[in-house]
């Protein structure tokens, strides 16, 4: 198990635009140090917040070691908690989610209201003071309709919120509903799950249902800035702005974040197998069905394609080194009757095939490396761009926090 500085060492002596050495991906000392510097201080996505839309609709998440919940309060807000009862320490909610007028710990009966105060607990005696129980706080931001949360005491800040409520406002996420949720184990390091998903190098010989729609062209998907990409996605830019829809390309100087709405192929209106839309009835403002579709990525933990007539939002949480649980959601018009406007497999049918195909390459991706004779190989600087951006971004970030190696004492 690797420490902080061998960590570092290897993090010091990776070959550019190559792939990590093996215990970057495997190492559990790796994975410690991954949700310490990363998991643990960045802002996280949660849950859309129309999952929790009324007082006491709670959704829980387990981060790393943290177990949290984020819970609709009273007064409407939004507020995150540690999951973790103050009493001797149960896991106050198990489910995924659910609704509760208060969160009572299923121990003892320790009753704490949705704004996280202690209000009863059974036989503590005279002397018991409630007011130093109330459950401990998780930082939490709500924009555009997702719900952040970050495990830090200080956290960094949100620098993506003004860019992304702007993007996000024509979807109407507060008008939409859950339509399907899926949760699968990918058997891979939590980097392999987010390389995979950074580059589409791998999409035509893997994806035969999401290929129908979007393009596995690098220039269909790359964008270099926001007056430069390729001709028809200056083309698509153009078409939606005159519409109202923010959709040109901008991101962090470091690349943490992105959002840019790309065309789909031959004008696709939605990820279905014909190409059509899904859902009858349009996301929040938007203006036409062939919106393409408005990618959003933030490091470490999701991505997300929004269209015009729905949304599907992707969460990434590592489970162990070699495990990683990514969360799908589909969000449709909160109006949209199911077996009227949609059709539940027609909505979701590319998708699930597409995380399974992926969840494939993933952990054969990680099987392969765990070989003794696995030895990183280059990048692809046509087509994956978007990876060497993101393994940058990740060593970055991690020799930043990993303390220097400690100099070489002096022959
Ligand atoms: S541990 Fe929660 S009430 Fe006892
Ligand atoms: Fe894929």
């Amino acid at each position: 198990m690797l420490g902080s500085s061998e960590t570092r060492a290897l993090m010091d002596a990776r070959k550019p635009d190559h792939a990590l050495e093996q215990a970057l991906y495997c190492d559990p000392g790796v994975l410690a140090l991954d949700l310490e510097h990363l998991f643990y201080k960045e802002w996280l996505f949660a849950v859309p917040a129309c999952e929790i839309p009324k007082s006491g609709n709670f959704a829980t998440l387990q981060i790393g070691a943290y177990p949290v919940i984020v819970v609709r309060g009273a007064d409407k807000s939004i507020r995150a908690f540690h999951n973790v009862c103050r009493h001797r320490g149960q896991r106050l909610c198990a489910k995924d989610t659910g609704s509760s007028p208060k969160l009572v710990c299923p121990y003892h009966q320790w009753t704490y209201e949705l704004d996280g105060r202690l209000l009863y607990a059974r036989d503590m005696g005279p002397d018991f003071d409630a007011s130093k129980y109330g459950l401990k706080p998780v930082a939490v931001q709500e924009v555009g309709g997702m719900v952040f949360v970050c495990l830090a005491d200080n956290p960094p800040v949100f620098d993506v919120a003004d860019k992304l409520a702007e993007y996000l406002a024509p979807s109407g996420l507060n008008d939409a509903k859950v339509a399907f949720s899926s949760t699968i184990t990918e058997k891979a390091n939590w980097k392999l799950v987010i390389e995979n998903n950074r580059e589409c190098y791998h999409c035509g010989g893997s994806h035969p249902s999401l290929c129908r729609t979007y393009s596995d062209n690098p220039a269909m998907t790359a964008m270099e800035g926001p007056d430069a990409a390729s001709p028809d996605i200056l083309a698509h830019w153009s078409r939606c702005e005159a519409a109202g829809l923010p959709a040109r390309f901008t991101h962090h100087p470091d690349m943490q974040w992105r959002l840019a709405r790309i065309p789909l192929l031959n004008n696709a209106e939605s990820y279905t197998m014909n190409t059509k839309a899904a859902v009858t009835k349009r996301m929040g403002s938007m203006p036409f069905n062939d919106a393409g579709s408005l990618l959003f990525f933030h490091y470490p933990n999701t991505w997300n394609h929004f269209l015009g007539d729905h949304a599907i939002v992707f969460r990434v949480l590592p489970i162990s080194e070699t495990e990683t649980e990514v969360t799908t959601k589909w969000l449709v018009h909160k109006d949209a009757v199911e077996g009227v406007d949609y059709d539940v497999k027609n909505l979701t049918e590319v998708w699930l095939n597409t995380n399974d195909e992926d969840r494939r390459v993933v952990e054969e991706n990680q099987a392969g490396i765990n070989s003794p004779a696995y030895e990183p190989g280059p990048y692809s600087k046509i087509q994956e761009e978007g990876v060497i951006q993101f393994i940058d971004w990740y060593i970055g970030k991690m020799q930043g926090a990993l303390a220097p190696r400690p100099a070489l004492a002096a022959e």
